[in-house]
């Protein structure tokens, strides 16, 4: 049985800190404040879109002396970088870059982001440190499964990994038999992928007749959408392994800007002496205090291609202290993106809550999507939730589905159909999940 918390004693794991990790509180924000007066001054120096931007809010670099002079200074958003495509928003000549990343853009343009040979230098560094704090050490393999491309995942992964001096096996996702002939014969100790992803692998473990307990695998390292405790429990029961959140985006660099550290498990540590983050009102901007919850926003400290401002990154969660590394703060769990908020009649709900509540039945292994659809003026939510295959041939499969739309009725207030489907019925990711399917005409 996995342990809530790791198996060995926190002192192995101080033992290979690296000088940041180990730095006090003061120690790092004495670092912040020299990194943000660099970053400011680049950003506002090299990228046109900076220094219109300071200078309509009436704000000059020289205007930052502490933290929190960051509160005069502007926001940037998404359809601020998109409208500087391809290559406006950096800050080096793009003879300096030496790779470019772009999120997939499901609509309108994808959002461009460049790295210098230092960038990649400094990614790779926080990436080697967060499978570190996941648990890695130098020598073990790496079964690397997030996608390969323009996607940051699978690259930001493979780089930090060889950094740390692991084996990477570059799999990328997709050919679920494949990623099980493997990892049983390469004997991986780690295994880097989506939550979502990781529950397709498990089922293709049992569909091969393999007991997934018995796999080589001992850490996960899970991210790039929002998952819950109640999935941690369900992948570290089924796997026998500790499994620890990663957190980043393209914008902000990509994995590795935030990391659960294996001896607390209790939420994810930002490597603040590179990035700096605020939480804000989503209504206001105002910024709130350490934990109370809001938006996530970054300011990069260190890029030089590509520095943020006060990235609104849309993501709700909130900061609390360090813990495993003091000087660090922690980001909570992330619930959700506010655009992955379904308002239904005026109730809020994010999947994830969904995805908690199904995972506490015995009979949902964690596949579901969200259907919304639309009845005469009414907007109506179904959840298809599939069943695990050894409860299929239970009769009581419909009272089953009743009783979570009573649960989902008393906690979370809202009226949904649940419709338990058959096992793989469901569509799977190869990446991130898409959990909510509207198919409500388009005003
Ligand atoms: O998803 C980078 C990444 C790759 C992170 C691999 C972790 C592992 P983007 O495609 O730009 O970058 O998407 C970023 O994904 O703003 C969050 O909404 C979501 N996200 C990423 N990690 C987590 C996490 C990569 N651990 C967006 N928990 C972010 C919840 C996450 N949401």
């Amino acid at each position: 049985m996995a342990l809530t918390n790791a198996r060995s004693s926190s002192s192995s794991y101080s033992a290979e800190m690296d000088e940041a990790e180990r730095a006090s509180r003061d120690e790092i924000i004495a670092l912040q404040t020299k990194r943000m007066a660099w970053t400011l001054a680049h950003a506002y120096d090299n990228v046109a879109h900076y220094r219109q931007a300071f200078d309509r809010a009436g704000v000059k670099p020289a205007d930052f002396r502490q933290l929190s002079d960051l509160a005069k200074f502007p926001f940037t958003v998404k359809t601020d970088l998109r409208d500087n495509y391809p290559f406006n928003m950096f800050a080096v000549p793009r003879e300096k870059l030496v790779r470019v990343h772009a999120s997939s853009g499901t609509t309108g343009k994808p959002i461009v982001v460049g790295y210098t040979r230092a960038d990649i230098d400094m990614w790779s560094d926080v990436m080697a440190r967060s499978i570190r704090a996941a648990g890695g050490r130098t020598g073990m393999i790496i079964h690397n499964a997030y996608g390969y491309g323009l996607f940051t995942g699978g690259l930001g992964v493979h780089y930090g990994a060889e950094k740390l001096g692991c084996t990477v096996v570059p799999i990328s996702g997709g050919m679920t038999e494949r990623q099980v002939q493997l990892i049983n014969d390469f004997r991986p100790d780690i295994i880097t992928v989506t939550p979502s992803y990781m529950l397709a692998i498990l089922d293709e473990f049992r569909r091969q007749g393999l007991d997934p307990r018995q796999s080589s695998l001992k850490i996960g390292i899970f991210g790039a959408e929002p998952w819950t405790n109640a999935m941690r429990a369900e992948i570290e029961g089924s796997f026998d392994m500790d499994a620890t959140d990663i957190y980043g985006l393209s914008e902000v660099m990509g994995p590795g800007v935030a990391q659960e550290c294996i001896e607390s498990k209790d939420g994810l540590h930002i490597w603040e002496d590179h990035f700096y983050p605020e939480i804000i009102d989503p209504e206001t901007g105002a910024v709130l205090a350490d934990g109370e919850k809001g938006e996530l926003v970054f300011t990069s400290l260190t890029k030089e291609a590509f520095p943020v401002i006060r990235y609104r990154t849309r993501d709700l969660t909130r900061l609390l202290p360090g813990t495993a590394r003091p000087g660090m703060r922690r980001m909570e769990k992330v619930t959700g993106r506010s655009d992955d908020m379904i308002i239904l009649r005026g109730v809020n709900l994010f999947p994830t809550q969904i995805e908690e509540i199904l995972l506490a039945t015995d009979w949902c292994g964690g596949h579901f999507v969200i259907e919304l659809t639309r009845e005469g003026r009414m907007d109506e939510l179904t959840i298809l939730a599939e069943v695990r295959p050894g409860s299929w041939n239970d009769d009581g499969l419909d009272e089953h589905a009743e009783l979570v739309r009573v649960h989902i009725k008393n906690t979370i207030g809202i009226t949904a159909h649940v419709r338990a489907v058959a096992p793989d019925s469901l569509e799977r990711s190869l990446g991130k999940a898409r959990r909510i399917h509207d198919k409500r005409p388009k005003e």
